[in-house]
């Protein structure tokens, strides 16, 4: 049997057959067999997150090693279930899928790695409230985190778009609308928002919370262009008017986008099983006495069967007819832990009980995001890895 150095000067690398990411979803999600094979190097015995990859799915063998053994019996590779090699890029897979084939295992390389795996946002449609002609839910499936496209008579906005907005871009141009508008609902902590971006390159209103605006962590003002929102102002888009509900906690800038008694997009205000951590700069009393009182205004408020539509999931929320996430808001009195009664002290103190350490990376984000800091590529790849953990557990 042939070894093979761990290096790309192999020509057959070139052969090997690849996989995209969203191909690689489809089989998740129909519930193929896959083994994927991580040969990324790695600190310990943790593998890395990887978002809807069922974790007993996952083989961990670094590329170094893989490539030394000389038949599958000790990898733990089922040969009769197809196989997809992941690495951080898509290179380092090949040899990988290069190797494992040879050894007789039915193995493809994913494209572009891990990178592509956690940039894939799939649209999925969503039944669109009456003042609009389209509704699309954007899963980026890598972060569990939801980003949305509204259209309503040729006019389209973007919510919480992620910092590769390609798909979101060619959805609103393959519907012949012209983008007027995109949206934060809060300045994210576990992605690099695309707004911004998209605001600068097409010259349309970035809209954003001023009491997102600061760096929270020290008061330091932002350095964003935005358009402010404020409780109760209207954005017209198309013969839709949206309606800005500011719910701090989450962050003091939060708010939530409603359409009319239909439908909330409430960013990190509400998940449908949870609510959004207020512990996020060590200002977590008074973050979750925000919290507690955005809550009472949407029990008190919003119509039981307006549709929430929130800005992360977890691998366990039910998934509407098209995959999507969304459920009317009577589901998340009755099922939401977070939104269940309960006076300020309870609640706070149901808060400090399930706090927890919030990734170093937030920090580091949250700058970028209200643009104090920068970050090329290869960073804002590592500070984007993993799920997110923006919900109280
Ligand atoms: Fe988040």
């Amino acid at each position: 049997m042939a070894q093979y150095s761990w290096s790309m000067n192999n020509a057959d690398v070139q052969t090997v057959p690849e996989i995209s990411p969203l191909e690689l979803l489809k089989k998740l999600e129909a519930g193929e067999p896959v083994q994927i094979v991580d040969v990324r190097a790695r600190s310990g015995n943790s593998i890395p997150a990887v978002g809807l990859i069922p974790q007993d799915r996952l083989i961990a063998i670094v590329g170094s090693r893989l490539v030394q053994y000389s038949d599958l019996a000790g990898t733990g590779i089922d040969p009769s279930r197809p196989v997809v090699v992941i690495c951080a890029h898509g290179n380092d897979s090949k040899i990988g899928a290069l190797h494992l084939n040879r050894l007789g295992a039915k193995a493809r390389s994913l494209t572009g790695g891990m990178a592509a795996w956690m940039k894939l946002s799939v649209p999925r449609t969503l039944p669109p409230p009456a003042p609009l002609t389209r509704l699309v839910q954007f899963d980026r499936i890598g972060k569990e985190a939801l980003s949305y496209v509204l259209v309503s008579d040729g006019e389209a906005m973007i919510i919480d778009p992620p910092r590769d907005f390609s798909a979101h871009l060619q959805f609103v141009v393959e519907t012949g609308a012209v983008l007027i508008a995109v949206a934060d609902t809060h300045v994210h902590a576990d992605y690099i928002s695309g707004g911004p971006e998209i605001a600068r390159r097409l010259g349309i209103p970035y809209y954003l919370h001023p009491g997102d605006s600061v760096y929270p962590y020290n008061g330091e003002p932002g350095q964003l262009d935005f358009t402010p929102l404020m409780d109760g102002r209207k954005i017209d888009l198309g013969r839709c008017a949206l309606t800005v509900e500011h719910t701090p906690g989450h962050s003091p800038g939060s708010v939530t986008f409603r359409i009319e008694e239909e439908a909330a997009f409430t960013g990190d205000f509400l998940f449908l099983n949870s609510i959004g951590r207020p512990d996020l700069a060590e200002k977590t009393e008074e973050w979750a006495s925000q919290l507690w009182r955005s809550i009472q205004r949407a029990r008190s408020t919003w119509p039981k069967t307006m549709m929430v539509y929130p800005a992360h999931y977890t691998s366990n929320t039910p998934r509407l007819p098209d995959r999507g996430i969304g459920a009317p808001f009577a589901q998340l009195l009755s099922e939401n832990p977070g939104l269940q009664e309960m006076d300020e002290e309870t609640f706070l103190r149901w808060i400090e009980g399930r706090a927890t350490s919030a990734p170093p990376a937030y920090r580091t984000i949250k700058g970028i995001n209200v643009g104090i800091f920068t970050a090329d590529e290869i960073e804002a790849e590592f500070l984007e890895n993993g799920k997110n953990e923006c919900a109280i557990q």
